[in-house]
């Protein structure tokens, strides 16, 4: 696989990229990143919820709702490193449409657990006075969210499009 191409992390570059190297920016940039950050959200929302659950700010079922994020999200980026992505690096992505469609309903699956955190945290507001561990679980739930975004956009609207393109290109170029 090709290395990262330093600085290549808006969508205009990524367009003419190579997929493996697309690929392989993802991989690194999103799926490693969410693997750090959810074990550590979990860790402060469950200490959040046991310390606050009075208290009418309190993000009650958010730790559960974390960890079914975690495995969900977790399956679908062990799909993605084990069967899509090579397809599409080997550029058999027009034998990939089936999984891709399954992709694209599980990243609607994932925009929806962005609002359930929206909901639970009455969109992240701090009470006054708020503990360090509620302050760090907001700001990391903040990055969190705004990284899961920016990577199913880029799934959707760049990898997946440009893994189809190149796959014709090559069929096209064979016959
Ligand atoms: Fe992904
Ligand atoms: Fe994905």
């Amino acid at each position: 696989m090709n290395a990262i191409v330093p600085g290549l992390s808006e969508r205009a570059d990524w367009q003419a990229a190579p997929v493996a190297d697309l690929v392989a920016y993802i991989v690194k940039r999103f799926h490693e990143r969410h693997r750090v950050q959810l074990p550590e959200l979990i860790r402060l929302s469950r200490k959040v919820e046991h310390l606050h659950e009075p208290d009418p700010d309190c993000p009650v079922g958010l730790t559960e709702m974390l960890e079914g994020l975690q495995q969900a999200l977790e399956s679908h980026m062990l799909k993605e490193e084990q069967v899509l992505f090579p397809m599409f690096v080997q550029g058999m992505g027009t034998l990939a449409r089936g999984p891709v469609a399954v992709m694209r309903f599980e990243h609607q699956e994932q925009d929806g657990a962005i609002n359930d955190i929206r909901r639970l945290t009455h969109e992240l507001s701090l009470p006054a006075g708020a503990c360090n561990s509620w302050r760090a679980l907001y700001g990391g739930l903040k990055t969190f969210m705004e990284d899961l975004a920016q990577h199913i956009h880029l799934e959707n609207e760049v990898l997946f499009l440009n893994a189809s393109n190149a796959a014709e290109g090559a069929h096209h170029g064979r016959v």
